[in-house]
């Protein structure tokens, strides 16, 4: 009977290929020079995407992994086939307490892992903390702040019995400054975003969570991520939009922060809404078998993101391994697997090599950061209800129970949190001294920017609106505040222990009452300003997440060229999820100072105010470069689809933010890296060392053959599969692993259905097995690729003096230019934030250069080759002022 059973989901047209005829399929290793050759090049998008097969298995003896496989191995193999699909699909929306949950395995004491929400803290509950965000937390380009970010919202996680925090964000990388959900990820810099990653990751899976970064691959704009989201904003869109991205950008730019996250060890991946060269990033084999699996040697999970799962058999044998929630859409009481994958699995259309890889993956990642089967810590929050008596099962409204425990999970975490958003605020003007403030008579605060929330921190669902002080921007990458901090709240007490007079005026149209505040002898004024952007599926003043233009919101513009137009010190704070235009008035002489202070979570108003007094001396760099106009950064939102399946294409190839500005030879009005201090730095002694590092060595053999796991013998009686008994307590819409009748052949044939044979329709070696040969850029045993990217090249080394009066942070970047033709003029290569230096003392500013660091993407060997053309390091304070350089031998 194998072979012969249908499962819903399977069909040709659903395997995430464009090729029309499935024998063009090549293997994953034939032909690749062939197809490559017309490939791939740095700015000329990819419009489809080849079949690469099988998906990779996992490798129980990759780094870091072993001891995690052991135990997986141990777990695993008692598994029944049923068992293993419901680890691998949700119960659905709502079906229990987090955002998304699978299966429980009861028999061998395992509970439902839990899925939750976000980047900054625990979503959708109480008495946990909100971090300031990504781009906030990079801006210190302090790695130790990034890992101890990650381990204090990991704690907090493992605290409410979360097994999986989803994020950290290293998609979006920022390709476009108006991209709604930016300030969710790092930097629009693949080797700052790598680092930003990397720390946040080893910080989360040190709490004992799984960290899952997220979104692979190409989701750089909210617009058409998903077809029926945009019909409900007015788009007869039929598919989400196709990221069209070309081999050389994706290893240069997207992939590398996810190659990144792979070598810290992250234990699962989210894959995207969007499509990717037309193949949906959830089952496109390119991206998930070959990049991802093979050339990066992941070894933990990949799970959809919520509802980006659109097929059954396809998405599993394009690398798949857990759907989320688990229905075809929220609430359909169907699934793409649950039942479907029981039945791919019986049939054969998934081979069970398959199915043993996605719960091996699982289990691995499970006990990888530490947790053992029956001790994890009980799921005791609710996210759909801050009740504490709730139904336990929320779509179906059944299992009343005691669901929130309310347990506090902040510990002291708020210090923290104060701390990295004074030292992610950059400072961007400061003329006359205007900062930092001493005792200033006369402090006005003006604008709702600095104020509270009419309706509280919480007041706006998901925090999808713009009312009072922007301490947190809008989506599913947020979470409750446990209070907020405003800057009003804190530079009035500040102004008040120094005896200074204090006025704020917490609106931005109250022109009479702020001109004739402003006005008055002596008044230091603060101006509040900001412009908010989120998440797809809130619309916030017309915003569909993505920003419909760089400008301040609220007439921010106005409000600082009023204020400033009568006040000779008008200091300027930004609150913002990207660059704004601030080309109107940045240099007015009375605009003295202007902060950059991003998204900073609950501590807002103390991280501002120990930046404005100087309590923390300024040294957090912008991650974003600041243009003088919208269209100077060469990269847009695709606003207006051209058809029902939008293309958005990459034809910037590798140029976005500074790295377009400087090829366009553009000054803009801050650059990316810069930031100014309340001392000086000077910068000398630059040093080069070649280490003498052993050449690159293609990686070449075979792997093994896909293992079994367990028995290997697979009933194929249906009857063996059906819902255990008829008292069985059936939850409404909650998705299942079992079949519900036992003759569904015939239903579900495709000899009948098609007229093929059945399993005409699956890509060639998709169910292959065998041993398969090593990609070049791949590693045997490593995480991240070729070990041998990592080797360590040259080490480059600078002093750094602090040539002022007060002692602080100083931030050295090295920029590389590769020297082709085709290559920006630099890219961001390393960094540090050097501590505490005091007047007059010298700190030394040290890099590892390893090859991937001077290596280019060549698409025709599909590896990674340092060019012939020459090298050149710089050193210095920014991408734009780099006074130290030398030619690498
Ligand atoms: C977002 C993900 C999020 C998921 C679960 C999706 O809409 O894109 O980032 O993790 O929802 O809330």
């Amino acid at each position: 009977m194998v072979g012969h059973f249908w499962p819903l989901a399977a069909s040709a047209a659903l395997f995430g290929v464009t090729s029309a005829n499935p024998s063009q399929f090549p293997h994953r290793y034939q032909n690749v020079e062939n197809r490559l050759r017309q490939r791939g090049s740095s700015g000329t998008p990819e419009t489809t995407s080849p079949p690469f097969y099988p998906s990779p298995w996992m490798n129980p003896n990759a780094d870091g992994w072993e001891n995690a496989y052991a135990q997986a191995k141990e777990f695993v193999s008692k598994m029944t086939l049923m068992e293993k699909v419901n680890l691998t699909t949700g119960v659905g929306w709502e079906g229990e307490q987090c955002v998304g949950q699978v299966g429980t395995i009861p028999r061998l004491g395992l509970t439902s892992l839990c899925m939750q929400d976000s980047p900054v803290g625990v979503r959708l509950t109480d008495f946990a903390s909100v971090f300031p965000s990504g781009q906030t937390a990079v801006a210190t380009f302090d790695r130790q702040l990034l890992y101890a970010r990650g381990l204090a919202m990991g704690q907090e996680h493992r605290g409410k019995g979360v097994t999986v925090q989803l994020g950290p964000v290293a998609g979006p990388l920022g390709r476009a400054p108006e991209g709604g959900r930016n300030w969710e990820g790092f930097a629009p810099d693949p080797v700052l975003t790598g680092i930003g990653i990397a720390e946040t990751i080893k910080g989360i899976q040190d709490a004992g969570v799984i960290a899952c970064a997220k979104h692979f691959i190409g989701n750089e704009q909210e617009h058409f991520r998903q077809a029926g989201e945009a019909q409900g904003y007015g788009y007869n869109i039929t598919q989400s939009l196709s990221s069209n991205i070309d081999d050389k950008t994706m290893h240069e730019m997207y992939l590398w922060p996810f190659a990144d996250a792979v070598r810290a060890g992250v234990g699962s991946i989210m894959c995207s809404y969007n499509q990717v060269n037309n193949s949906y990033s959830c089952q496109n084999s390119k991206m998930l078998n070959n990049l991802l699996k093979d050339e990066l040697g992941f070894q933990g999970f990949v799970m959809t993101d919520w509802g980006a799962h659109h097929s059954g058999v396809s998405s599993a044998l394009a690398g798949l391994d857990m759907s989320m929630p688990g229905d075809t859409a929220f609430n359909s009481g169907l699934s793409y697997w649950g039942t479907n994958l029981t039945l791919a699995v019986i049939n054969g259309t998934v081979p069970e090599w398959r199915l043993d890889d996605m719960a091996m993956r699982i289990m691995a990642a499970f006990f990888k950061v530490g947790n053992t089967v029956g001790s994890q810590v009980p799921i005791n929050f609710d996210s759909w209800t801050l009740d504490t008596y709730g139904p336990v099962h929320m779509a179906a409204g059944i299992g009343q129970q005691q669901i929130n425990h309310h347990v506090d999970v902040r510990a002291d975490h708020g210090t923290l949190i104060r701390e990295i958003a004074a030292k992610g605020t950059v400072l961007l003007k400061n003329v006359n001294n205007a900062l930092p403030l001493n005792k200033p008579k006369f402090l006005a605060v003006i604008g709702e920017d600095a104020g509270s929330n009419p309706d509280g921190p919480n007041g706006c669902s998901d925090r999808g609106c713009d009312n009072g002080t922007l301490g947190m921007a809008w989506g599913s990458g947020t979470a409750n505040f446990p209070y907020l901090i405003t800057p009003d709240a804190a530079l009035q007490a500040k102004a008040i222990s120094d005896g200074s007079t204090y006025q704020s005026i917490l609106a931005n149209n109250q022109w009479a009452s702020t001109s004739a505040l402003v006005a008055q002898d002596s008044v230091t004024a603060v101006v509040f300003v900001n412009a908010d952007s989120g998440e797809g599926y809130i619309n916030v003043d017309g915003n569909e997440g993505d920003r419909q233009n760089l400008t301040l919101w609220k007439d921010g513009d106005a409000l600082i060229q009023n204020v400033s137009s009568l006040c000779s010190n008008t200091i300027v704070v930004i609150h913002s999820t990207g660059p704004v235009l601030v080309d109107a008035w940045y240099d007015s002489p009375n605009v003295t100072a202007i902060v950059w202070a991003g998204i900073p979570g609950q501590e807002s108003g103390n991280s501002i105010t120990d930046i404005l007094y100087g309590a923390v001396n300024p040294a957090g760099r912008s991650p974003f470069t600041w243009g003088t106009t919208r269209e100077s950064y060469g990269t847009d939102v695709l606003y207006e689809p051209e058809g029902p399946l939008p293309q958005l294409d990459f034809s910037e190839g590798v140029f976005i933010d500074y790295r377009h500005f400087d090829k366009t030879n553009q000054t803009p009005v801050y650059e990316f890296g810069y930031g100014l201090s309340y001392t000086t730095f000077s910068y000398s002694n630059l040093q080069v060392a070649k280490t003498g590092a052993a050449p690159y060595t293609p990686t070449e053999g075979y792997t093994g053959a896909a293992p079994t796991i367990g028995t290997g013998n697979v009933s194929t009686n249906l009857n063996d599969y059906l819902f255990p008994n008829a008292s069985f307590p059936y939850v409404w819409q909650y998705i299942y692993p079992y079949l519900n009748t036992s003759s569904s052949a015939k239903a579900a044939s495709g000899d009948e259905y098609y007229g093929l044979a059945s399993d005409s329709y699956l890509p060639p070696h998709a169910t292959d097995g065998s041993a398969q040969p090593y990609l070049a850029a791949a590693d045997k045993i490593s995480p991240g690729g070729n070990a041998a990217l990592y080797d360590v090249l040259y080490t480059v080394t600078a002093d750094v003096t602090n040539t002022g009066s007060v002692a602080g942070d100083e931030v050295p970047q090295l920029y590389v230019s590769l020297g082709g033709p085709n290559d920006p003029p630099v890219v961001l290569r390393g960094f540090d934030r050097l501590s505490d230096l005091a007047p007059g003392q010298t700190g030394v500013f040290e890099v590892a250069l390893t090859r991937r660091d001077l290596s280019n993407w060549d698409t025709t060997s599909q590896n990674w080759v340092i060019s012939d053309y020459p090298k050149t390091v710089y050193v210095g304070s920014s991408s734009r002022k780099l006074p130290l350089q030398c030619t690498l031998a």
